[in-house]
């Protein structure tokens, strides 16, 4: 990919490779507005003429007018993969699924550092910002020396939760971890210039504290999840019941409430922290039971109370993101929903307040024609929304303030 011609500064402070996902471009804009030289680097080339135009191509809060203020000034988009030998700091933000066995896919990484070997130098640091499966940092360290590259390997995780990533790069401390001392002493410099706390740890312990929060969160949700669907069981209202738990109960507080827990990191963490410890991750493994399976049992709880079938009913899904007031739909359990809704014989309508699809209805025409109406996801927009009292709902989240 890319042009000889580079209009990018010939020295630079920062190149993000995946600089134009979730992750890089908030990180880019946020070095780049501290006053440093970035550019960023993607093969996805679809997003590029957006941020060209100071467009943030997903929501992130507050990202906008900064990307206008910095673009083209300090934050720069490099075509080229050669162009990360111009900065003293490359960052790697691509993507690390799992594969359809549930296993890390790791060739494309290896394939991303087998090009990036032939760029850097012992002159510079490389940050590893994805989540990586443990022991991943480790194996692309050994890689890098057994081509003779002696650059300077950090792997300084992620935390971010999506759509607030700005206001948290700002805040959330960094953990910090590296091959050399200069590894840890550039990575960490180059966050607390943000202002944020750092906390150094070696880097298989930031690799596990990294995957433990998000497995541990993906648990919390499916405790939830769970005792939803047992207190559903038996008639009780579950959140008459959280309320309970929690009011003014502070050892309860953080205690989540039930909803599909979907989207790109959690449920892909929990299974690469499995994968990494034999297939052997029993409350990991049960989450997922619970979390994916709570579609399922929201259409059997349908059927029922619909009198046994969904054939010839219209079921409306009110939210198709994998969390509120966000536009991406990556792993959301929305779309299992509306998958088991169709199989079941239901004619699905589905609407959205931010993602752009031609076969979505406005939130209005979906409560007008809908029999049964399921919250996907809590937009704040569905606060005030005015449901008929003929229309049966199914709203895990309690959003919904008003019946008419
Ligand atoms: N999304 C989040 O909120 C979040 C939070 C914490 C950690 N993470 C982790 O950060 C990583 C990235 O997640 P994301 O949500 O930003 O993914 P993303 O898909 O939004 O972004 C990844 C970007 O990398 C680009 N890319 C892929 N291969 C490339 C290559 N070889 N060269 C250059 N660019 C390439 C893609 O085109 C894409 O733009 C993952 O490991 C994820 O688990 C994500």
């Amino acid at each position: 990919m890319g042009s000889d011609v580079s209009t990018i500064p010939s020295k630079l402070d920062v190149v993000i490779v995946g600089g134009f996902g979730h992750v890089g471009l908030p990180l880019g804009i946020v070095l780049a507005d501290s006053g440093l030289q970035v550019a960023l680097y993607d093969t996805d080339r679809s997003k590029r003429a957006s941020i060209e135009s100071g467009k943030m191509p997903f929501i992130e809060e507050g990202a906008e007018p900064l990307l206008q203020r910095v673009i083209n000034k300090t934050l720069h988009i490099s075509e080229n993969i050669a162009d990360v030998a111009r900065a003293r700091i490359v960052i790697v933000t691509v993507g690390t699924p799992i594969d359809e066995y549930l296993n890390p896919k790791t060739r494309h990484l290896m394939e991303l550092c087998d090009q990036l070997a032939a760029h850097v130098s012992a002159a510079q640091c490389l940050i590893l910002r994805s989540t990586l499966a443990p022991g991943t940092s480790s194996h692309l360290n050994d890689f890098f020396k057994s081509r003779n590259v002696g650059v300077h390997i950090a792997f300084c995780p992620e935390r971010i939760v999506q759509g607030f990533a700005v206001r948290e790069l700002k805040t959330l401390p960094q953990i910090i971890s590296g091959f050399t001392p200069e590894a840890v002493a550039i990575s960490e410099k180059l966050f607390r210039d943000l202002g944020v706390d750092t906390i150094t740890a070696t880097v298989q312990e930031a690799e596990f504290a990294k995957l433990f929060c998000n497995a541990w969160r993906y648990i919390q949700f499916a405790i939830s999840n769970q005792f939803y669907m047992i207190a559903s069981e038996h008639g009780a209202d579950y959140d008459n019941i959280h309320k309970a738990m929690t009011h003014h109960y502070s050892r309860a507080q953080s205690f989540p409430r039930a909803g599909f827990a979907g989207g790109p990191c959690l449920l892909k963490d929990t299974l690469q922290l499995a994968a990494s410890h034999s297939s052997n991750f029993q409350l990991g493994q049960a989450a997922m039971g619970v979390n994916e399976g709570l579609p399922a049992f929201v259409v059997r709880q349908i059927e029922e109370e619909m009198g046994g079938s969904l054939r010839g009913k219209t079921a409306g899904i009110l939210g198709m993101s994998f969390k509120a007031d966000i536009d991406d739909t990556r792993d959301a359990l929305s779309y299992k929903l509306r998958k088991i809704l169709s199989f079941h014989g239901a004619n699905v309508l589905c609407s959205d307040e931010y993602v752009k699809d031609a076969s979505f209805v406005s939130k209005e025409e979906l409560i007008a024609r809908s029999n049964v109406i399921v919250i996907g996801v809590p937009h704040t927009a569905y606060r005030d929304i005015q449901i008929p009292p003929t229309t049966h709902v199914v709203d895990l989240w309690n959003v919904i303030k008003k019946r008419a």
